[in-house]
């Protein structure tokens, strides 16, 4: 699925009346099983917003797809798991951006002249603009997080 520009949210013309309807404010995305394929979507919404929709071990994720910190294209990045929590590595100075929280995560050094050095994880802090995923009838919407 390539980058279009998506305006309203509206599921396909092809699919069935239910109950379900997508969160107020929603945009479509694309059905659940072509993203499940594709495993990355990229998507313009709202004339401008970039966004980054991928599945990744059983789970969909939404968020801005330039990176927080200059702009990399986070849909080339690797996902990777730091201190138990998936994050996606920015493929161009390979910053650490947890999947559900946005947050940068850095190895810190608590005390440079011991030897060997010791490192730990931690957070700056959520940097990335994470977007609600919702799936109904097999359709994937995104909400966008305008904070
Ligand atoms: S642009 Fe992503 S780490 Fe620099």
């Amino acid at each position: 699925m390539s980058s279009e520009e998506e305006t309203r949210s509206s599921p396909p013309p092809s699919s069935s009346a239910s109950s379900s309807s997508p969160p107020p404010a929603s945009h479509f995305i694309g059905k659940k099983e072509d993203i499940v394929q594709a495993r990355r979507v990229t998507k313009m919404l709202n004339g401008g917003r970039d966004i980054l929709v991928l599945f990744h071990q059983g789970q969909l994720y939404a968020m801005d797809q330039r990176c927080y910190h200059s702009g990399g294209a986070l849909q080339h990045g690797d996902i990777e798991e730091f201190n138990g929590r998936l994050c996606i590595v920015c493929p161009w100075h390979k910053y650490k951006i947890t999947l559900a929280e946005g947050e940068g995560l850095y190895q810190a050094v608590d005390d440079p002249t011991a030897k060997p050095l010791r490192t730990q994880w931690r957070s700056k802090g959520v940097k990335q603009r994470i977007h609600k995923v919702t799936e109904v009838n097999g359709n994937v919407y995104v909400t966008l997080n305008d904070q």
